[in-house]
């Protein structure tokens, strides 16, 4: 769509690249933002059960804050994947457990 759209713009010799730009930039913050709110959802479908809606931890679940003083990124990853101990993994695969993974070290 964004491609469609410059080469039309070069077609008629219109020289507005940096409004096309600007817009480009608009759409990457709403995509981030898009992930961050799927991110939450996938969190709440998945993990709320056992570390609470709040990561507070629930039902004898350890609760997931302050996971980053412990975790980095890639580790938090590895467990979504992988499970640790007790957690069976597999609750989330690929992108979503990744953007997930995000989503718990920022809300830390
Ligand atoms: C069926 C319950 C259950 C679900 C669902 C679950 N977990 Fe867990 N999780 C656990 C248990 C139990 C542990 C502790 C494992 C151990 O150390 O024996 C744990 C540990 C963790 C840890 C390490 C915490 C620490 O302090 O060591 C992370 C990170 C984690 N889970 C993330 C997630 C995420 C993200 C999801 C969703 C994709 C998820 N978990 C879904 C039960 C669950």
């Amino acid at each position: 769509m964004f491609v469609i759209f410059v080469q039309s713009n070069k077609h008629i010799g219109d020289n507005s690249n940096i409004e096309v730009l600007a817009d480009n930039d608009i759409d990457s913050d709403k995509a981030e933002e898009d992930v961050i709110v799927k991110a939450e959802k996938w969190y709440q479908q998945s993990c709320s059960l056992c570390h609470g809606s709040e990561l507070e931890g629930k039902l004898g679940n350890p609760a997931l804050i302050d996971i980053k003083d412990n975790y980095t990124l890639d580790k938090v990853y590895k467990i979504i994947i992988d499970g640790t101990g007790d957690m069976p993994g597999g609750f989330l695969q690929g992108a979503e457990a990744r953007s997930v993974a995000e989503w718990i070290i920022k809300n830390n």
